[in-house]
């Protein structure tokens, strides 16, 4: 999620958000030792991400960026196809597989979640999960509740509103129906690059609003607290964006240990971290920062949502 991709022939061009880019260099070395063409987005490469850069010459880019930049590659260049890898349904349903074989392991074994869990970015890997069980919850089927869990710096569930609104920053893509911060929302730079989208699915937005799927945003030292303690009970270490799970699963234990409850905690587990080390480092020094946006902050990026009737 936190890049957008061009293919054309068996060449990859890929632009991958510039804060990713910096924190995350060997995810790019990776994909450059592949062949690919890695620009840190916004780059010089596009018109959009000049016009970007032009406005904004600090940036550290968002997926908004990225999306419009690889859009304008594919347009461009000739037999060129472009990638969306979140947000969009189609997508959802690639995921869904991993929901099917949880909820396959999970009737195997008689086992019924209470509580499904997952970080949310654009909503593909949490839209996945949750896909058959919300499926049955609809159907009067099940009980169970539904959490996303967003970075407080980019809480596109939490504090936005529920518009029209463009896919990305240079506003190319069609209008979609969607919890969003506005097009123009940068983020603050947050290790958990895969989640500083301004906008979230917009089925998961649906549910959300329907009251089928609660959400909570986090900090990242928290995050990271719950990524440490986790890393050391299982033996894994978490990415950044998956430990915004964890952190909530590891809460609704908490809470289960007060009340005395017995629950079945289900949460997606997304990556690893091995390629956010720096981001480890900084919170293991104790300078990993917080920052999260004002009310003021956020009226820049609504400011940015179009002003059409259905948005009035
Ligand atoms: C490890 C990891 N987990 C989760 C996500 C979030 O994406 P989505 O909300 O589309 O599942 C990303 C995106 O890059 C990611 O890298």
């Amino acid at each position: 999620m936190a890049m957008a991709a061009a293919f054309y022939g068996i060449e990859l061009t890929v632009y991958m958000v510039k804060i990713s880019a910096e924190q995350k260099p060997y995810r790019k070395a990776v994909m450059e030792t592949y062949g690919a063409k890695v620009y840190p987005s916004p780059s010089e490469a596009t018109d959009a991400g000049r016009r970007i850069l032009e406005e904004n010459p600090d940036t550290y880019g968002s997926l908004g960026c990225a999306i419009s930049e690889a859009i304008e590659t594919a347009v461009k260049t000739d037999k060129c196809r472009y990638v969306l890898g979140s947000v969009l349904n189609h997508v959802l349903l690639h995921q869904s597989v991993i929901g099917l074989e949880t909820k396959t392991a999970m009737d195997k074994f008689g086992i019924a979640p209470d509580v499904i869990i997952g970080c949310a970015g654009g909503g593909s890997n949490l839209g996945g999960l949750i896909a058959p069980f919300m499926g049955e919850r609809i159907e009067g089927k099940n009980d169970i509740r539904f959490i996303a869990v967003e970075p407080a710096s980019c809480p596109s569930f939490t504090r936005g509103r529920f518009a029209y609104d463009f896919g990305d920053t240079a506003k190319t893509t069609p209008l979609i129906k969607m919890k969003t911060l506005g097009n123009g929302f940068i983020p603050s730079s947050n290790h958990a690059g895969g989640l500083r989208y301004h906008g979230m699915n917009s089925v998961l937005s649906r549910l959300f609003e329907d009251g089928l799927l609660e959400a909570r945003s986090e900090t990242q030292n928290d995050v990271f607290e719950a990524a440490v303690k986790f890393s050391k009970i299982e033996g894994i270490l978490p990415a950044p964006e998956s430990s915004h799970a964890i952190k909530a699963a590891i809460d609704e234990a908490l809470e289960c240990k007060k009340t005395g409850e017995k629950k079945v905690i289900l949460f997606g587990l997304t990556g690893t971290g091995y390629f956010d080390l720096s981001a480890y480092m900084q919170y293991n020094s104790g300078t990993l920062s917080d920052r999260v946006p004002t009310d003021d902050d956020l009226e820049k990026g609504f400011a940015t949502i179009p002003d059409i009737p259905q948005n009035r």
